[in-house]
């Protein structure tokens, strides 16, 4: 049987900075896989790629049975409906209000929703995020934490199939990274939905994740569950296990 998704052999550079060197991962359908890993080891860029947002130079990518490398526009689009991304300090319309804000991909990726519809969902991923009831205030009148899990209810509106989580409990406080951890496991169980998660928090990666991978030396050089990659001995678990305690 193979994967959900798989990146095979991937190699990347940037000029003569090589990001990745023979590097693969396979996910399977309905897991919450977590890539740690240190800073600029390519853990944004793979998530990247599994969008058609940047191209690995050698290697596949393939998600659901078809290359990545392979789609055209409409198809890439269709894709990015089905996989959504949740970007490092994704950026919410200041103008919109938060309704408005989360109402914007399911008007844009759902016409056929009526406007009842929507409020209803609005509504609904609000209460998910544990921001029940502020449809009408702006995103200045939010804290951090309170924009980010906006920006989460937004990002998951549309119900995807696979959610990419690029660091998002990163500079929040832990109550707000409690929220996002219930969301993630919430998202996985309600809707069945497979998740990548982008972490530097290992207490996070410990409560949400099935697998866990590590980047490093340009490639995937462990990959386990939680308890195997805290009985790993590979040195570059370790280390970067030991780092953080
Ligand atoms: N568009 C780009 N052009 C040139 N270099 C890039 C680009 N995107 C990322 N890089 C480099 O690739 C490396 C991996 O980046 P990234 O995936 O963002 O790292 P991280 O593991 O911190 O998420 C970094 O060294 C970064 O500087
Ligand atoms: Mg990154």
């Amino acid at each position: 049987m193979s994967a959900y998704i798989r990146f095979q052999g991937l190699w990347k550079a940037f000029g003569k900075k090589r990001i990745y060197e023979n590097l693969s991962l396979d996910v399977q359908q309905g897991e919450t896989l977590t890539i740690i890993g240190g800073s600029g080891t390519g853990k944004s860029v793979l998530l990247k790629c599994l969008i058609g947002l940047m191209y690995p130079d050698q290697g596949e990518v393939v998600f659901d049975g078809t290359d990545i490398a392979t789609l055209d526009e409409p198809q890439l689009r269709e894709v990015r409906r089905r996989v959504a991304m949740v970007f490092q300090g994704a950026a919410l319309f200041d103008s919109l209000t938060v309704g408005q804000n989360i109402a914007y991909p399911l008007r844009e990726q759902m016409p056929e929703l009526k406007e009842a519809d929507i409020a209803a969902r609005v509504a609904h991923n609000l209460e998910l995020v544990d921001l029940k009831g502020i449809e009408a205030m702006r995103p200045a009148d939010l804290s951090g934490g309170m924009r980010k899990r906006v920006g989460l209810a937004r990002a998951i509106a549309t119900e995807p199939q696979v959610i990419l989580w690029d660091e998002p409990t990163t500079g929040l406080d832990p109550i707000s990274t409690r929220v996002i951890d219930e969301l993630i496991i919430s998202m996985k169980k309600r809707l069945g939905c497979t998740s990548l998660v982008v972490t530097h928090d290992m207490d996070s990666a410990f409560r949400v994740s099935d697998r866990m991978a590590m980047l490093a030396d340009r490639t995937i050089v462990a990959t386990g569950t939680v308890a195997e990659m805290k009985a790993s001995t590979h040195p570059k678990v370790r280390a970067f296990f030991d780092a953080r305690n």
